[in-house]
């Protein structure tokens, strides 16, 4: 997409926060429709007002329109991790993803870190296309998985919500 601008988000006005909410649950919803029961939601409106105040969610923006986001994070003195990665569906396909993560590693080298993380939720017994699609892309870009956890090592409680056995696997870039 053209004049797609990066930038660190810092308003925490409610309808900002509520336009993303809805774009991040909604493109979750879709994309791990076989992972999660019914009411299962990626995030909240207190949880990313959170993270934008610590200047953790980055944003591809063009003028008013949110083209997508990324959550990054640091780990430790030399990692940086990013997650909640979502391209608007409305621009899907055209970028967005790739200049999100582009930004992201620039934001985590300038930050004085050498490596950057990201964790893959993938179910155990039944395929989904876009961790498939993911996991190419990413290792073309990259990331090589150096990890796996259960699911409640790295998130405590949340495996009562799993409609399928999931893995995390833990993939790691040098910057
Ligand atoms: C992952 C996601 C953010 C990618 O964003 P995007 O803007 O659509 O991606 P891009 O247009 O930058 O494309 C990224 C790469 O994938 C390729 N690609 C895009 N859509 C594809 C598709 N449907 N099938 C195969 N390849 C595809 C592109 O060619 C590009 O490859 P390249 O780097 O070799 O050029 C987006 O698909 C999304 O929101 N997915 C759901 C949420 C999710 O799973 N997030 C990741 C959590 S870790």
């Amino acid at each position: 997409v053209n004049q797609t601008q990066l930038i660190i988000a810092t308003s925490t006005n409610q309808e900002h926060v509520d336009f993303l909410v809805k774009m991040i649950n909604d493109v979750y919803d879709e994309s791990e429709s076989n992972i999660w029961l019914e009411g299962h939601k990626r995030t909240n409106s207190e949880k990313l007002k959170k993270v934008i105040l610590d200047k953790e969610l980055l944003l591809a923006i063009s003028g008013e329109d949110i083209h997508g986001c990324i959550h990054l994070e640091r780990i430790d003195d030399e990692t940086h991790r990013f997650k909640m990665l979502v391209a608007n569906p409305r621009f899907k396909g055209r970028g967005i993803g790739s200049k999100l993560v582009d930004y992201a590693e620039n934001q985590a080298r300038k930050a004085g870190s050498t490596k950057m993380q990201l964790e893959l939720l993938v179910p155990t017994e039944v395929e989904n296309n876009d961790k498939v699609f993911l996991h190419t892309w990413y290792t073309r870009i990259g990331y090589q998985k150096i990890d796996e956890q259960d699911i409640e090592y790295i998130h405590k409680g949340v495996s009562v919500f799993l409609k399928n056995d999931c893995i995390v696997k833990v993939y790691e870039k040098e910057l």
